[in-house]
């Protein structure tokens, strides 16, 4: 079985990409061969600074090493050193119809959201078709707001198959359900872009900071709370504690008597601890960046290899070759 997912260094990975993609991502990383990289190609559709685009590069790097990530059992690299993937994006343009991208919820919102159409924008998802099939992937990892691009491939890999022949692997998301949305400070989709992010290895204080600043409602702590299994720091806390911590936590909120502070107090204390080893590893990775560019580069080329045959049989089989 072949796993493979990517990321965008678009910004500092917070708690939504770890539980969506990272962690189920990294646990997959045992049961089949993967390929995980970062989509550094896919990142200028939105950021247009050539420094900070490097700088997230580096970090994103350093987070999934730090978060798990084995370069001794996952190929692990930058989009834009398997150049070839940008010609399969042309070959697959061919093939997608406008209206399949028309359709995509991930463009509209982020038009929705102020940012400029540019047509890379716009062709993002036969970009990410691309990554997918030239690695003959099985499953793919993400979180539920990638549901529909992974959906695209597979639209666009059957075309594919039917006008040129058997080409393409068929690839399958994997979506965790009870992490399919991880919500923000504002119980919206956490996301780098919406403000809204509480940080992988965000520092202590504002971190702290933001988890006091979570807005509850103004019941006092005395009165039940019928709806305990709805509070977001309850939602948080099921990620970061171990269960019966957080199920003690939920049950003493439903039933009155603990206060919004002690909660978050509890889920900002869970939180720290949970990516306590994670945030060690990370500072010692911080320390030796040039392993961490070797590990890059040595993913690269292993990733080459097979991006190199699966574009040769696309070629062949459209008559290109
Ligand atoms: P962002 O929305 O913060 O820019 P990305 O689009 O770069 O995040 O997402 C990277 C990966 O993390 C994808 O697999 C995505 O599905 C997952 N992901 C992002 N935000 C969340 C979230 N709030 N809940 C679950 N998964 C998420
Ligand atoms: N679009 C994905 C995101 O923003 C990142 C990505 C690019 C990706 N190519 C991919 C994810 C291929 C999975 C497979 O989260």
């Amino acid at each position: 079985m072949r796993i493979l997912s990517g990321i965008q260094p678009s910004g500092a990975l917070h708690l939504g990409n770890y539980f969506g993609m990272m962690k189920p991502a990294v646990e997959l990383q045992h049961q089949g061969e993967a390929y995980y990289f970062i989509a550094n190609y896919h990142s200028m559709t939105s950021l247009f600074d050539a420094q900070e685009r490097r700088k997230n590069t580096l970090d994103v790097a350093l987070d999934f090493l730090a978060c798990g990530l084995d370069p001794s059992k996952a190929v692990f690299f930058r989009q834009s050193d398997v150049p070839e993937v940008t010609e399969l994006t042309w070959l697959l343009t061919t093939v997608t119809p406008m209206g399949l991208l028309e359709r995509c919820h991930s463009y509209k919102d982020k038009i929705a959201k102020g940012l400029s159409p540019n047509h890379g924008l716009f062709a993002y998802p036969v970009l990410m078709a691309a990554d997918i099939l030239i690695y003959d992937s099985n499953v793919v990892p993400v979180g539920r707001d990638q549901k529909q691009h992974v959906e695209v491939t597979r639209d666009v890999a059957i075309k594919f198959n039917e006008l040129y022949g058997t080409t393409f692997v068929i690839p399958e998301p994997r979506i965790g359900e009870e992490v399919a949305v991880v919500p923000g400070t504002d119980g919206q989709k956490m996301s780098k872009s919406y403000g809204n992010a509480i940080d992988i290895f965000g520092e202590e204080k504002a971190t702290r900071k933001k988890i006091m600043g979570l807005v509850m409602d103004s019941r006092s702590p005395a009165e039940p709370k019928p709806d305990a299994d709805k509070n977001l720091a309850i939602q948080l806390l099921k990620l970061v504690a171990p269960s019966e911590v957080a199920k003690d936590l939920e049950h003493r909120l439903r039933a009155g008597g603990l206060g919004y502070g002690d909660l978050k107090k509890a889920l900002f204390e869970h939180y720290w601890s949970y990516f306590s080893t994670a945030r060690a590893k990370r500072a010692e990775l911080l320390a030796n960046v040039s392993y961490v560019q070797n590990v890059l580069a040595e993913g690269a080329a292993k990733a080459r290899i097979v991006a190199r045959k699966v574009l040769d049989r696309a070629k062949e089989a459209s008559g290109l070759n």
